[in-house]
C-alpha cells in the first residue's frame, strides 16, 4: 500500500529525494524562515524506493527560479524538482551544481575580506567537485551546511 505523507499541491514547486533530514537546510537556501509567507509543507524521514529514507518540500503558489533550485545541489545532489500546474507535472528535472554561489555561504576563514563588516563584499565561492572554494581568499568549505548564511 502506498500512503500519501503530505498532500498534492495545485500549483507550485516540489522537492523531492532530499536526503533524510535535510529538508530544514533546504528552507535555509531557498530564504524560508520564520515569518515567511510562503505556504510550505514539508516530510522528514519518508519511505522511498529508491533512497531508503528521504525528505520533500513542497512551495505552494511559487515558481522557483531555476538558479535557485540548483543551489539546494550543495547539499542535495540528487534532488528532483517538479513544478506543478493544476494538480499536473508541467516539468521535472534533476538539480544541477552550479559553477559559483554568492551570498549563501560564508567563508570559514575569518581574516577573509568577505567576512569583514566594514567592506561592502558579498562571500562567493566556486564549487569544484562538491567544494566551495573562496573566490578571495581560496578558503574551503567541505561540510556545506555548516556554512549556510
Ligand atoms: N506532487 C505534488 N502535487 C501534485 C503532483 C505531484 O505534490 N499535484 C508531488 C508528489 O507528491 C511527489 C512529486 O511531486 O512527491 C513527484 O510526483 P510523481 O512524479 O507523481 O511521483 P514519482 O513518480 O514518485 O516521482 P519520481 O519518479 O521523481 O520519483
Ligand atoms: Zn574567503
Amino acid at each position: 500500500m502506498r500512503v500519501l505523507t503530505i498532500s498534492k499541491i495545485k500549483d507550485g514547486t516540489v522537492i523531492d529525494h532530499i536526503p533524510a533530514g535535510k529538508a530544514l537546510e533546504v528552507l535555509k537556501i531557498l530564504g524560508i524562515k520564520s515569518g515567511s509567507r510562503e505556504r510550505v509543507s514539508m516530510a522528514m524521514n519518508v519511505e522511498s524506493k529508491k533512497m531508503g529514507r528521504k525528505d520533500i518540500v513542497k512551495v505552494e503558489g511559487k515558481y522557483i527560479g531555476e538558479e535557485e533550485l540548483n543551489r539546494i545541489s550543495l547539499i542535495a545532489p540528487n534532488a528532483t524538482i517538479n513544478i506543478i500546474k493544476d494538480y499536473e507535472i508541467l516539468r521535472k528535472f534533476k538539480v544541477k551544481m552550479p559553477k559559483f554561489v554568492e551570498g549563501i555561504l560564508r567563508c570559514p576563514n575569518n581574516n577573509c575580506i568577505s567576512n569583514d563588516s566594514r567592506e561592502p563584499v558579498t562571500p562567493k565561492f566556486e564549487i569544484v567537485d562538491g567544494v566551495a572554494r573562496c573566490i578571495y581568499c581560496g578558503g574551503k568549505i567541505y561540510e556545506i551546511e555548516k556554512y549556510l548564511i
